[in-house]
């Protein structure tokens, strides 16, 4: 094949685009087939990996060749977007956001100052405006930005809580979680400069939710004590159980306390779309600031996360810093710097990806969806619940179903054979590749997790998974 220049003609456009459109349409129709786990042998994963560690060649390659390549390369993975996989917290991937993706990166539009591309960085907006207010149900005044993913998001909230209670003196500054809160939170904290210590875990309530009470307690002792409680986080979703905080009580308790209230929506906050999710995250829109993951929740690809926060003016006050060298720019009325709202400057515009989907396929089609893998969810509870040699714990309040083998008697003794049959367990039903489900622990005790989240994962393999789990569980007995 020719080697093609930095800036090709038309011609030699579509050759390449052709190229690269079939290898990823045969991508998407192996999917389905392909095992969920990564199975390729670690001779052959060291081989490519090593081919793969070179530097580029100094002579043009050949696409075709640097596909095959790509080829085996993709295929060397998990499949987190198959139907299959349930395990962590799945991401899809769909194809109208990749193909956005594409559009984006050709027109390459500046995404950091909206001066650079008005309309685009409109395109952003409308997607934040959206979350902000039609998913989330947050007020005028309200805003935020598109972040590469809910850790980042958490960041620039912490940002904006320790900036808007502390000022510049952090150390007696405190926040409050839980166990079950993700650990990008306290991570968020320490990279913002809160001390490991002043970052508290609150104890939960037998269903696994913030005890509201616990936290009011520890709040009032650490003021006692001369600290300075600044932020208190829900979860609308754990990563573990999918558990929602009990969302109204604590944006209460901030209330009271003066604390800034961050909800940590990044896998449950677009259930917020449908009737059921509304209900199950009341209170979220009390929230000072909420992070949601579009790379979960609305099916993208990786590297799209959202903040929203009450009041847009806090987040600016908190990231705003300029320079001389930027003193032409001038940014239309209205519309958003994303560069001083959050720590980049140059960035790519993010909202064609979430906005193109959005418009393409109408946001009920994304509400279809998740109302679908709620009603997956119930059918596996209510059958794993059907299962004698199974625990179903927790009522699922979003889409994963926590479940271990029964244990004989409450023993000490008994925990551990049924903790060691729940991972054989695991181990048997994830064994045939057609389903991966993973673990955690709760209370001392092995769980297994069942997340069900991408857009491909339907009734059928619902349904295998089930059968899986029945004939896993009778083999164990
Ligand atoms: C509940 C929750 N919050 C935050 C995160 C972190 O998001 P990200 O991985 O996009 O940085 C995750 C990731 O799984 C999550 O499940």
């Amino acid at each position: 094949m020719n080697s093609f220049p930095l800036e090709p003609d038309r011609v030699q456009m579509s050759t390449m685009g052709n190229l690269v459109l079939a290898e990823v349409m045969d991508f998407i129709d192996r999917l389905p087939d392909r095992p969920v786990s990564n199975d390729t042998d670690p001779r052959t994963t060291n081989e490519l990996v090593a081919g793969l560690l070179t530097p580029p060649p100094e002579k043009s390659g050949d696409l075709t060749a640097l596909l095959g390549q790509l080829r085996r390369a993709a295929d060397c993975a998990g499949e987190a977007g198959s139907p299959g996989f349930m395990a962590f917290v799945p991401g899809g991937g769909i194809y109208t956001s990749a193909l956005a993706e594409f559009y984006t990166r050709a027109v390459n539009r500046y995404g950091g100052l909206a001066f650079a591309a008005p309309a685009f960085a409109a395109l952003e907006e409308s997607v934040v405006r959206w979350i902000a207010h039609e998913v989330c149900g947050l007020p005028e005044g309200s805003g935020g930005l598109l972040t590469t993913g809910g850790s980042m998001a958490a960041f620039s909230a912490v940002i904006a809580a320790r900036h808007h209670y502390l000022g510049e003196e952090l150390s007696d500054g405190t926040v409050y979680v839980t166990r079950y809160t993700h650990h990008s939170l306290a991570k968020a904290a320490r990279l913002a400069g809160i001390r490991a210590r002043n970052i508290r875990v609150v104890s939960c309530t037998k269903d696994l939710r913030m005890d509201v009470a616990a936290a009011a307690e520890m709040i009032r002792a650490d003021r006692e004590a001369g600290l300075r409680p600044f932020l208190l986080v829900g979860s609308a979703g754990t990563t573990d159980t999918g558990t929602v905080d009990p969302l109204n009580a604590l944006a209460d308790l901030a209330e009271r306390e003066q604390v800034w209230f961050h909800v940590d929506g990044a896998y449950g906050g677009f259930f917020a779309l449908t009737e059921r999710g509304r209900d199950r995250l009341a209170g979220m829109e009390r929230a000072d600031s909420i992070t949601l993951d579009p790379h979960k929740t609305l099916f993208l690809p990786f590297g799209t996360g959202a903040l929203v926060v009450r009041d847009r003016a806090r987040l600016a006050a908190a990231h705003e810093s300029t320079a001389a060298y930027l003193q032409d720019v001038d940014s239309p009325d209205g519309l958003p710097d994303y560069a001083h709202v959050g720590p980049e400057l140059t960035r790519e515009n993010r909202g064609l990806r979430v906005w193109l989907p959005l418009h393409l396929h109408g946001v009920s089609a994304f509400r279809d969806a998740l109302d679908e893998k709620l009603d997956l969810t119930s059918l596996v509870y209510r059958a794993l619940t059907e299962i004698p040699a199974l625990e179903v714990p927790w009522q699922p309040d979003l889409t994963t179903v926590a479940f271990r083998v029964r244990a004989h008697d409450r023993t000490a003794a008994a925990a551990s054979t049924a903790d060691a049959a729940t991972q054989r367990l695991l181990d048997q039903i994830n064994a045939k590749g057609r389903v991966l489900l993973s673990s955690t622990v709760i209370g001392g005790r092995q769980i297994i997790r069942v997340c069900i989240l991408t857009h491909r994962t339907h009734i059928d393999r619902v349904t295998e998974l089930l059968d899986l789990i029945s004939s896993a569980t009778a083999d164990l007995a």
